[in-house]
């Protein structure tokens, strides 16, 4: 049995020297693995008298056990120090700022919603949608828009097949038919803009038959021209970051509103360069007025007790002003040159806190 606790001896200091799980495998199975030494001690006691076999047999249990003990307790020790080399190896500095690989770039269409949607959010406006497929009462008729109204001819509208009613659905034209569908749907006092795709068959550099519009409509007993004026002029100094931007109300017509006004902000062109701010030259970039009191009636809402404003602007007219952007039809092309030159950091959310 010397043999035995040299053996012993031999595999518990080989373990405590181990410095790796690899090593410490090897000398596992070179001690208890199937072929391993201790184990193949076991085999030859099938060859001792009975007395001497169970005493050989407990010494060899005994060492066995005190080996594999050994063996558990480096393991542990080896897997502690294996964790502690990794955390050190892979610790990252949180304090750092994120540098994360460029992958894409918002749109500057997208990034013009979320503007809008910031100041007027700011403002107490909700937002609101309405579906891109419409019917002539929405779009055309609820409007105060009748059938021989020549804004229909205006508006080069885009029209679905005839349908076994006669009728023919549209693509909207304009974002103003969500007025209509908000107001047959809650009740005053309504606050609401609405960003969406507007459709027109018409295509050059400052037309496409697929744009946007963001709608503006609020509807309750005391707000006047005044509200109307008021939020747009703070509108226009906001988006466009002038804070003394000139702002000018001409009077217009749109068949929904009355009085109705077209909003423009100064701007100027020296050297052929377009400045936006005090100048002598005027850029048109919104329509506006008093919602129509046959337009709130037209949604069941009493015209005699509550009155509001709404306007309508085009948003790649309002990104081609503010990004110098020169052809509206680029928007579209899915060219990933451009969107890399005029697209926006996807982390950089603009509000009117951090900046637009
Ligand atoms: N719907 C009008 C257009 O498309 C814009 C507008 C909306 C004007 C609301 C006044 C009020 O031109």
């Amino acid at each position: 049995m010397e043999d035995l606790d040299k053996l012993q001896t031999h595999f518990v200091e080989a373990t405590a020297a181990a410095t790796s799980l690899d090593m410490l495998e090897v000398i596992r199975v070179d001690a208890l693995g199937k072929k391993g030494q201790i184990t193949g001690l076991m085999k030859t006691l099938g060859g001792l008298e009975p007395e001497a076999r169970k005493a050989a047999g407990q010494a060899l249990n005994a060492a066995k056990e005190a080996v594999a003990e050994a063996i558990e307790e480096r393991k542990l020790a080896l897997q502690d120090a294996d964790l502690d080399h990794r955390l050190e190896a892979e610790r990252i500095d949180v304090s750092l700022p994120a540098r994360p690989a460029e992958v894409g770039h918002i749109h500057p269409i997208s990034q013009t919603v979320e503007e809008i949607v910031a100041i007027f959010g700011e403002m107490g406006f909700s937002v609101a949608e309405g579906p891109h497929i419409e019917d002539d009462f929405h779009n055309f008729a609820a409007l105060n828009i009748p059938p021989e109204h020549p804004a229909r001819q205006e508006q080069d509208t885009f029209y679905l097949p005839e349908r076994a009613d006669g009728t023919r659905r549209l693509l909207r034209t304009h974002t103003s038919p969500v007025q209509i569908r908000h107001m047959q749907a809650h009740e005053p006092p309504i606050r609401i803009i609405v960003p969406g795709r507007t459709f027109r068959a018409d295509y050059d550099a400052t037309h496409s038959p697929m744009f946007h519009q963001v709608e503006g409509l609020v509807v309750d007993e005391t707000t006047h021209l005044g509200h109307l004026k008021g939020t747009l002029i703070e509108f226009c100094r906001a988006f466009f970051m002038v804070d003394d931007l000139p702002v000018r109300f001409r009077p217009s017509y749109f068949p929904f509103t009355e009085p109705s006004a077209e909003v423009d902000i100064g701007c100027s062109h020296e050297g052929g360069v377009l400045k936006i701010g005090a100048g002598e030259d005027w850029l048109e970039i919104l329509g506006s007025g008093m919602v129509h009191p046959k337009v709130l009636e037209n949604c069941g809402i009493d015209s005699t007790r509550y009155q509001g404003y709404a306007f309508g602007m085009g948003i790649e007219r309002l990104a081609m002003l503010k990004y110098g952007i020169p052809d509206l039809r680029t928007f579209f092309d899915s060219d990933l040159r451009w969107l890399r030159h005029y697209g926006f950091v996807p982390l950089e959310a603009p509000s009117l806190v951090r900046g637009l």
